[in-house]
């Protein structure tokens, strides 16, 4: 019960790795504000998990309806702790083919859109003595990938931002860290990858666990980081990617050399 007493509000919430959150803060004792553009599916999350959740539409990109998300949250459950900005759009375009606008969207989304959720959640973290932000970046944050040209520059400066946050806000009493996830098996990447026959195998061969993640292993890192047994971490952009960005991606050598040194 490690979220007893805690209030936490989860962008994206209503799907994915941010349902996954949901479920396990709320499982563990906390209230839980569903934040997402998909009202269906959050208002059936918000029925389902009943006492202590909410679910409110929002679109992150939209700075003032940001402050309204916490300040209801706030209002409604007595206060805020935890607010995990995790909701993202894909994106994919070349520099030279990229419609500016396509640009922005994919920036407002996956980075405009942390640090108004911050923006809006400090000054009731900082009335309660403290709390803890968590950043949903990905392991395309860490390092480049073919044609991702806007996605990889957002969630890079997610990890950034993120660190920033943390050395500005210690003295408040609050943690800031990004969870960096390689490929999971949510729509955001599935609806793209399953429309490409083969695409899906090839994925998982490169990735060292060879498989994608399921949404509650990243849904777990990013509870461990919100909770108190976190509370010495700060400033971090922990990998969630089966070993994806471990990886310098020169060939694998293990049969070749096991092959000559058999020969
Ligand atoms: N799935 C992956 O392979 C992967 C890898 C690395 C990082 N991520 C990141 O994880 C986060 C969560 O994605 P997921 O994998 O759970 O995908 P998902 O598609 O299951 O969930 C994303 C959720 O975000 C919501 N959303 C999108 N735009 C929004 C907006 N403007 N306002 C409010 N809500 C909005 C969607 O409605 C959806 O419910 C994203 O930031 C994504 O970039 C995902």
């Amino acid at each position: 019960m490690r979220f007893s007493g805690k209030i936490a509000i989860v962008t994206g919430g209503a799907s994915g790795i941010g349902e996954a959150f949901a479920r396990r803060v709320h499982g563990e004792g906390g209230s839980v504000m569903i934040a997402d553009l998909d009202a269906a599916r959050g208002e059936v999350l918000a029925a389902e998990l009943g006492e202590r959740s909410a679910f409110r539409m929002v679109d992150v990109s939209d700075a003032e309806a940001m402050v309204a998300l916490a300040d209801e949250t706030a209002a409604r459950f007595g206060g805020l702790d935890i607010l995990y900005n995790n909701a993202g759009i894909g994106n994919y375009g070349l520099t030279t083919d990229m419609p500016v606008e396509q640009w922005r969207r994919c920036l407002a989304v996956n980075l405009d859109a942390v640090f108004y959720g911050c923006r809006a959640a400090i000054p009731h973290m900082r009335s309660r003595g403290g709390g803890a932000i968590v950043n949903t970046a990905s392991a395309s944050g860490l390092a480049a990938d073919y044609g991702f040209t806007a996605y990889n520059a957002a969630k890079a400066g997610v990890i950034n931002y993120t660190r920033c946050l943390a050395i500005d806000h210690a003295r408040d009493g609050i943690r800031a860290n990004s969870v960096c996830p390689g490929p999971v098996d949510t729509p955001i990447l599935t609806t793209g990858v399953d429309a490409f026959p083969g695409l899906r195998a090839e994925w998982e061969a490169i990735i060292p666990s060879k498989r994608f993640a399921r949404a509650d292993e990243i849904a777990a890192v990013a509870a461990f980081l919100a909770s108190d047994d976190a509370s010495g971490v700060t400033g971090a952009a922990i990998p969630v990617d089966g070993g994806l960005t471990a990886h310098t991606g020169q060939p694998d050598l293990r049969d070749r050399m096991a092959a000559a040194a058999s020969a």
